[in-house]
C-alpha cells in the first residue's frame, strides 16, 4: 500500500531514501525506524529546547519498539555547529560503544541536523544516518538534501560533506512550538520553492496564506510535503550542487546572506534575508525585462502576507558597504562574476551572470537605504 505521508523519495549516488511527513509522526517513529532496517540502538542527537518534549517522544517511541535509544544534548543556536562539541559526541558514543550500523537520529532544526550529520558521516568512517527534522526550515530545506557541516570561525559551513540521510521523517505537529517569526521565516523558503520550481505551490499559498500562519495541520502537512517533495527532485537531479540545477534554490540568498552576514547573523532569521533578496532579485529581473511588474507584486504580497521584511529600510546596523563586501565574498561566484538566480515567471528559474553592477547598486541602495 502507498504510503500516505511519503512526500518523495530521494535518488542519490548510493542508493535512495523516503522523505515523509506526517502530523503527530513522532508518536510511531518506533515503526518508521524499524522500515530502516538499521540496528536496535539509536543515538539521539537534539538541542535543548527540542529535548523536552520531542526528543523524550522520540525516545519513548523508539523505546516502545524495543530500540535502545541514548540522548546527546546540545546547547541550542549557531555556535552549536563546531568541533569541540563534535568531538564531544563522539567521546559520547565511543562510551557507548558505538558500533557501524547503528543510527545517529537527529531531532531538532538545521543546527541539529548539520551537526549531527557531520557526526555521523565521520564517526566509524560513517554511521547510518536519520533526520528527524522539528524545524520549518529543517523541514523544507536543510534535512532534505545530504550537506552536512559545522561552522569555522572565520565562516559558516566551511567543513563538511554531502552525506545521505536514511530516511528523513517531520512531524509537522512540532512547529506549532515555534514563534510567529520563526514560523514565518520558514515558510519563505517553501514560498522561494514555489517561486522558482512551482506555479500551483505558490498559488496555494496566495489562496490559503493566513491558514498555513495558524498552522492549520492538514493544510500545512500537505503543503510541506509538495516543498519538501521539490527539493527533493532538485537534490536528487544534482546532488552534489554540479549540474547548475541546485543553485536554483539560492533564489534570494545572494543579498540575503549578505544582509544576514554583515550583520553578523543578529538582525535578520535566514528567511527574512532570503524574503528582501527575492525582492531585490525579482525587481532587478523586472528591470532587464525578465518578468512584468505583475510577478514582483504577487512575490510582494505573498511575503506581506506572511509577515515578512521586503527591504532592509530602517533597520539598525544594515551598512551598504558591508553588504556590498559580504556580497563580493559570497561562494556563488564565477570566476568574480555573481551568478544571480531569477524569475522568468512565477515557478520557474534561471541563473544570469549578465546583470549590470549599476542595477546591482541601484536595488541595494533601494532596499537598504
Ligand atoms: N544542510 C543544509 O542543506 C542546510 C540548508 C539550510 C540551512 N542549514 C543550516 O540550518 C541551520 C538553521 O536551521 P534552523 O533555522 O532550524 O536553526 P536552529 O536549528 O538553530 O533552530 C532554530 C531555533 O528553533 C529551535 N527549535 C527547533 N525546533 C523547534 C520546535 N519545534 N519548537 C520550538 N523551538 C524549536 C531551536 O532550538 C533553535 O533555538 C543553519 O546552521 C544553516 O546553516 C543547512
Amino acid at each position: 500500500m502507498p504510503d500516505p505521508e511519503l512526500a518523495a523519495t530521494v535518488q542519490h549516488s548510493g542508493g535512495s531514501y523516503p522523505v515523509v511527513a506526517g502530523w503527530g509522526l513522532l508518536e510511531n517513529l518506533g515503526d518508521r525506524f524499524l522500515e530502516l532496517e538499521l540496528k536496535n540502538t539509536a543515538y539521539i542527537i537534539t538541542d535543548e529546547n527540542v529535548m523536552r518534549p520531542y526528543g523524550r517522544i522520540a525516545q519513548r517511541a523508539l523505546q516502545k519498539r524495543g530500540i535502545a535509544a541514548h540522548c546527546f544534548i546540545i546547547p541550542q543556536g549557531e555556535p552549536s555547529k563546531n568541533f569541540e562539541l563534535a568531538q564531544g559526541i563522539y567521546q559520547w558514543l565511543v562510551s557507548l560503544k558505538a558500533e557501524r550500523g547503528q543510527a545517529i537520529i537527529a531531532v531538532g532544526g538545521g543546527v541539529v541536523g548539520d551537526l549531527a550529520g557531520f557526526v555521523a558521516a565521520t564517526f566509524l568512517r560513517g554511521l547510518p544516518f536519520v533526520q528527524v527534522p522539528t524545524s520549518m526550515a529543517a523541514m523544507v530545506d536543510a534535512s532534505v538534501g545530504g550537506k552536512v557541516a559545522v561552522n569555522l570561525p572565520q565562516g559558516k559551513n566551511l567543513v563538511g560533506a554531502f552525506y545521505q540521510p536514511r530516511a528523513v521523517l517531520a512531524d509537522v505537529a512540532t512547529l506549532s512550538t515555534l514563534g510567529k517569526r520563526e514560523l514565518a521565516e520558514g515558510w519563505a523558503e517553501a514560498i522561494k520553492h514555489g517561486l522558482i520550481l512551482d506555479t500551483d505551490l505558490f498559488e496555494l499559498f496566495e489562496e490559503h496564506a493566513e491558514d498555513l500562519m495558524a498552522l492549520e495541520p492538514e493544510l500545512s502537512t500537505e503543503i510541506i510535503r509538495r516543498s519538501m517533495a521539490i527539493k527533493a527532485a532538485v537534490v536528487s537531479q544534482d546532488e552534489r550542487e554540479t549540474l547548475g540545477i541546485r543553485i536554483l534554490l539560492n533564489y534570494g540568498h545572494t543579498i540575503g546572506h549578505a544582509l544576514e552576514a554583515s550583520t553578523d547573523y543578529g538582525r535578520f532569521m535566514h528567511g527574512e534575508g532570503v524574503a528582501i533578496g527575492m525582492m531585490g532579485a525579482g525587481r532587478m529581473a523586472q528591470r532587464m525585462g525578465l518578468i512584468p511588474q505583475e510577478v514582483v507584486d504577487r512575490q510582494r504580497q505573498i511575503l506581506q502576507r506572511f509577515s515578512l521584511p521586503i527591504d532592509a529600510k530602517g533597520v539598525s546596523g544594515v551598512s551598504l558597504d558591508q553588504v556590498r563586501q559580504a556580497m563580493s565574498l559570497d561562494k556563488k561566484t564565477d570566476g568574480g562574476a555573481i551568478r544571480w538566480v531569477m524569475l522568468e515567471k512565477i515557478g520557474k528559474a534561471t541563473v544570469r551572470q549578465d546583470v549590470p553592477p549599476e542595477l546591482v547598486e541601484e536595488t541595494l541602495r533601494e532596499l537598504i537605504s
